[in-house]
């Protein structure tokens, strides 16, 4: 189904709004054992045969750790205010604890100060899924161990960037790390353990609220949050059935990563909902770590989901179904730019005085881009997915939802996870057997965009 721009004027937002992109380490990086960079376990898991998509890895990705430099240049051409990266953890700790890697955090140094000599405020994401392979070899983030070596090298970094870091993000998307790299094993680390992953939720929750104390002991500058991937799940029809279905996935997709830390309780109930765990991994005083009170949330958002109760040999409390009659993207993810006002607003009446300032550090779409015979890449449907969920995003602002900024995911086509590089989300096209960059339609218009309230830029990066 066609998707097309709003033809009202676009709507005006804030002066000091962040418009931004956002990236992560093992999608563009490259360079995967250069420098003394230790192994992840996203090198481990490509490297395994059947994995990805035609066999393929992020061992060269986008090269950016060798172009970075080239690509910040044309990341000022887009006019961003702000930039969300992530630091390849085995990069500056290549087994997870010391030593440190010297040129691995001289790398991360000099790309904070390539952003703001830019004018682009940079915004760091310690873990974006590529947990150092010696750690996950020790028991990854089954172990408590992991969540106390994620504090220290949260205190690693905060004290070499922490002067010049406007926000700081813990984690990335802890559902989706549970659930495709833990459960199901269809990301790295590739662990089937299905329901049996409490002592994951509970680490990486863990880790974040251990996170943001050493980043503030480490005296940092910027706001710290973490970033969720959150959606409103819908029942497929309103029987109590489905009802019920729609409220279990809403508590483990949604509140089981927002109410701990907001409101200091984890919503589920950890022996009904993730039978075969090991259940004496909760331990006195860690549900206060894990509240410890944030600066900004991070949500990530691409489409709502919908469910229905589920058949009587399935454990899990609810049964996906598609959401029909809208548009596709190319991952075949529904289009439903409404649900982005409808969450943001329902965050707001869930979590009140307690939720932080929201940013979009995440929200995009993969389309089957080609190049036209004059060189252009006409992705109508990428500008206008942007366009309908910035003004969703909008409705939601004028509702009284506090969102400070917008991060498009992602700058250039990318490394996407198990699909390599078939799904492509990014503003630039990549050939990645060239390394060639070409900006598509949907660069000049976000440009566009982003400039639009130039006038907070300044605001936003420190002296
Ligand atoms: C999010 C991930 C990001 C990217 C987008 C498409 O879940 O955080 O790395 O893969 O999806």
């Amino acid at each position: 189904m066609e998707l097309l721009p709003s033809t009202e004027p676009f709507p005006a937002f804030p002066a000091d709004f962040t418009w931004g992109t956002a990236t992560a380490a093992y999608q563009i990086e490259g360079a995967w054992d250069e420098d003394g960079k230790g192994p992840s376990t996203w090198d481990t898991f490509t490297h395994q045969p059947g994995r990805v998509t035609g066999g393929q890895t992020g061992d060269v990705a986008c090269d950016f750790y060798h172009r970075w430099e080239s690509d910040l240049d044309l990341m000022a051409h887009l006019g961003v205010n702000a930039h969300r990266f992530s630091v390849a953890w085995s990069r500056v700790l290549p087994t997870g604890l010391g030593p440190v890697n010297p040129a691995g955090i001289d790398f991360y140094d000099r790309l904070v100060d390539g952003l703001l000599a830019r004018g682009i405020a940079p915004y760091v994401t310690l873990h974006h899924w590529d947990l150092p392979q010696a750690l996950e070899d020790e028991g990854g983030w089954t172990n408590r161990a992991t969540a106390e070596a994620f504090a220290e090298y949260a205190a690693l970094m905060g004290e070499r960037l922490g002067d010049r870091v406007i926000g700081w993000i813990t984690l990335n998307e802890p559902f989706v790390l549970t659930s495709f790299g833990h459960s199901f094993g269809v990301h790295a680390p590739g662990r089937t353990m299905f329901l049996g992953v409490w002592a994951v939720v509970h680490h990486l929750l863990l880790a974040h609220g251990l996170a943001v104390r050493a980043l503030r002991d480490a005296g940092v500058r910027g706001t710290v949050g973490i970033t969720q991937n959150l959606s409103p799940v819908w029942p497929l029809t309103d029987s109590a059935a489905d009802r019920a279905a729609a409220e279990k996935l809403d508590s483990i997709y949604n509140r089981q990563w927002l109410d701990p830390i907001l409101l200091g309780r984890q919503p589920v109930d950890p022996e009904a909902t993730y039978p075969g765990s090991d259940f004496s991994v909760v331990r006195p005083g860690d549900a206060e770590i894990i509240a410890t009170p944030i600066d900004i949330l991070g949500v990530n958002f691409y489409n709502p989901q919908q469910v229905k109760a589920p058949g009587a040999d399935n454990p899990m409390g609810f049964e996906l179904v598609p959401i029909e009659g809208v548009p596709r993207t190319g991952f075949d993810w529904p289009v439903v730019p409404q649900a982005l006002t409808d969450l943001l607003v329902g965050l707001k009446e869930r979590y009140g005085d307690v939720l932080p300032p929201i940013y979009i550090t995440e929200n995009g779409t993969s389309i089957p881009d080609t190049i036209d015979a004059d060189g252009r890449i006409r992705d109508i449907f990428r500008i206008a997915y942007v366009d309908r969920h910035l003004r969703g995003l909008h409705d939601a602002m004028q509702a009284g939802v506090d969102v400070r900024g917008y991060f498009c995911w992602t700058f250039t086509d990318n490394f996407e996870w198990a699909e390599g590089f078939d799904q492509r989300f990014g503003l630039v096209y990549v050939d990645p057997d060239t390394q060639v960059r070409t900006p598509k339609d949907s660069f000049e218009w976000f440009r566009q965009i982003a400039t639009g309230s130039a006038a907070g830029r300044q605001a936003e990066v420190m002296p």
